[in-house]
Parts: structure tokens; sequence; C-alpha cells
């Protein structure tokens, strides 16, 4: 097949643009704004062709559709905290840019296949998250998220388009950018920095190995059905502070670095997703959390040469404004 990979570039994209390159042998075309969490660097080892644009920009993407069948989007905004901070590129990228992309994939017929998260669904205390819950977002990355998946509901109900929506839960692996819970905490474990927990570090997340996700919406590509949303969690929950536990362990790092700062603003207790409609197409997890958080502190520990250049660049200035204390 020929893909338009949209946000290729960034953690779950280059993940999923080696996998379907690699392994099912299909064309990618990435085509990336190249933001903060945007780098080349990530599709180094992988075969494609790159596009520099944005979704929001109807030319971009009408001059990177040709030949294409199938489009998936993972283009966004992702981090809930820069999005307290600053919602308006979220709401720009995921609602305009949604549009932009539905629109063209509508001129031109093809398959769309929209990346999505459990957010979208707010927080859950017991039980878990099936496809049919009500979307009850509650920050600006989960409103806008759930902004975009409902404009794709729209254009199958409204215009008989194949379009797909694929909501994982929280992603951990190679390349993720080290604002995210997991790098940051391993980078800074690293580092000897203080490893800050928000609230009491009680908050429960799905964790889902990148590669585990990607796979999901490969066979969700493949396989789904039109105007269906599937979700895909992680085998595995764990409280923050147990995450932050086991990477002092993988690290080596003493517990005093643990720093238990402010809460973040509306934060979401706990993340739970039942993943049983795409298993009933035939995926499962491959990566229990436990074994892919050990081979993720071991990919970091290895690839200096990935990170420094984030953690000497404006990641720093941006850690100092959320954190308020500067990386060593
Ligand atoms: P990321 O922040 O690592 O990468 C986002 C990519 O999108 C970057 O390459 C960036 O340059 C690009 N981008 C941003 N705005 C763009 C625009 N307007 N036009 C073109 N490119 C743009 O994100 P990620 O963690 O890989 O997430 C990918 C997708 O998966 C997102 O849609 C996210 O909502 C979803 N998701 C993420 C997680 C997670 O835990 N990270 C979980 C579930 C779903
Ligand atoms: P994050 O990786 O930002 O993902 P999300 O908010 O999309 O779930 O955060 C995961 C969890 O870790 C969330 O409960 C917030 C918490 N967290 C911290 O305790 N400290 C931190 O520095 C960060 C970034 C997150």
């Amino acid at each position: 097949m020929k893909l338009l990979v949209c946000g290729g570039a960034g953690f779950i994209g280059s993940n999923f643009a080696r996998i379907r390159a690699r392994d099912h042998g299909d064309e990618v075309v990435v085509l990336d704004k190249l933001t903060y969490a945007g780098r080349q660097e990530n599709l180094a080892d992988v075969e494609h062709s790159f596009l520099h644009g944005a979704i929001e920009d109807p030319d971009a993407v009408a001059g990177a559709l040709d030949g294409v069948e199938a489009i998936v989007n993972f283009a966004a905004e992702t981090h809930v905290d820069r999005s307290i901070a600053e919602p308006d590129a979220f709401v720009r990228t995921h609602a305009l840019g949604t549009h932009t992309l539905l629109e063209a994939a509508r001129a031109s017929g093809v398959r769309y296949v929209q990346v999505s998260t459990d957010e979208v669904y707010g927080s859950i205390d017991e039980g878990t998250f099936t496809e049919a819950s009500p979307l009850a977002p509650s920050s600006p990355y989960s409103a806008t998220k759930a902004g975009a998946d409902l404009l794709v509901s729209s254009y199958f109900h409204t215009y008989g388009m194949e379009t797909l929506i694929v909501r994982g839960s929280n992603n951990y692996g190679p390349y993720q950018y080290p604002e995210k819970l997991i790098p940051l905490m391993v980078l800074n474990a690293l580092h000897g920095d203080r490893l800050p927990v928000y609230g009491d570090g009680q908050q429960v997340r799905n964790w889902i190995h990148a590669t585990d996700f990607a796979r999901a919406i490969g066979q969700v590509l493949e396989h789904g059905m039109a105007g269906e949303v599937y979700n895909a969690g992680g085998p595995d929950e764990c409280p923050n502070l147990e995450v932050v536990q086991r990477i002092i362990a993988a690290t080596g790092a003493g517990e005093e670095l643990i720093e238990y700062v402010t809460d973040r603003p509306g934060h979401d207790v706990r993340y739970s997703l039942s993943s049983a409609k795409v298993r009933a197409l035939g995926w499962e997890p491959q990566v229990a959390f436990g074994e892919g958080l050990a081979d993720t502190v071991a990919w970091y520990r290895d690839n200096e040469a990935w990170w420094a250049p984030v953690r000497s660049g404006d990641y720093r200035a941006y850690y100092e404004r959320q954190y308020g204390r500067a990386l060593s």
C-alpha cells in the first residue's frame, strides 16, 4: 500500500512508519510540520519520502496525496501540560488540521485513519472504557482530540467516507520526546536530576508499548470496518509512583531524587481501556510493561546521540517554565 503518514516524524508515527515499511513493504510518505516534537532523525532507518508541511495547509496536503491509498493521521500537539499552558496550537492542529485532511481524503476518495487517545473518555475510577463510553474530555488536549474524532465520524455519516478511529492508551518506548512521564523520568534519573511526581503519584495509566499500538493501527487500517472506533489499550496498568520507582531501580538512581510537586490542574486519576474489539481483528499486545520498560531504559541509556540535542535545546527552557527549576 502507499500510505500518507501525517505526523510520521514524531514518536508513535515514526514507530508506525518503521513497521509498515520494514514488515509490510508499504510505500511510506511522511507529511510533518516538524514542531519541537518532530524530528527527521526518528526516521533515519526507515525507507520513506518526506514532505515538510502542516496538515492545516490545503496545498501541502494536496501535494502529498499523489497515488496514496490511505491517510493515517498522527499529527497532533500531544502534551497535556502544554495544552494547559498554551492551548492555541491544539485547536489549530486538531480542528483545522483534521478538517483539512478530511476534505482532501473526501476529494480523492481514500481511506482515512485517525489516531486518537483514551483521554477523550475522561477519567474512570473503576472498570474500563469501551468504544461505547461517552466522551468526557478534561484537558484542552483531550477536548480538541475529541472534537477531531467527532468531525471524523461526521464524514462517515454525512459523506459515506471510509473513516476509522483508533484510540490508544498511554504509549512508551524509543523516540518519545522527554516531556512525557517515562522518558522524562529516565533521563532525569540518568542525570541525577529530581523526579517531579505530580500530586501523590497514585494516578494510574494503562501503558502500551508504541510498537504494539502501531501494530494495532495497522490492523485497523487493513481490517477495520469503516465508520468504527477501535480502542487499543496496553496489557498493564500502573500508578505513576510505581513507574518512577521501577525507573529508579532500572537506572540505579536513588529514591531521594523523587520530589512531590504541585498537581496538574484537572488531573485525570485513571485511564483504562477495553481492547476486545481490536483483539477480534486479530491484534494483541506483545510487550509486557516490565519488559518494555527495561528495554526503553536501555534504549535511552544507549542513545545519547538521540537525546543530547533535545536536552540541550528549547526543552531546557520548557522544563524551567513547567517545573520552576533548571535541568543539570
Ligand atoms: P509526538 O508529539 O511525538 O509527535 C507529533 C508529530 O506530529 C510530530 O512529528 C510533529 O512535528 C507533528 N505535527 C504536529 N502538528 C502538526 C501539524 N499541524 N501538521 C503536521 N505535523 C504536525 O506525538 P505522539 O506521542 O507520537 O502521538 C501521535 C498521535 O498519537 C497523536 O495524535 C496523539 O494524540 C496520539 N496518541 C498518543 C499517545 C501517547 O501516549 N503519546 C497515546 C494515544 C494516542
Ligand atoms: P504524561 O506522560 O504527560 O501523559 P498523560 O498526561 O497524557 O497521561 O503523564 C502521565 C502521568 O504522569 C500523568 O498522570 C501525569 C504524571 N506526570 C508526573 O507525575 N510528573 C511529570 O513530570 C509528568 C510529565 C507527568
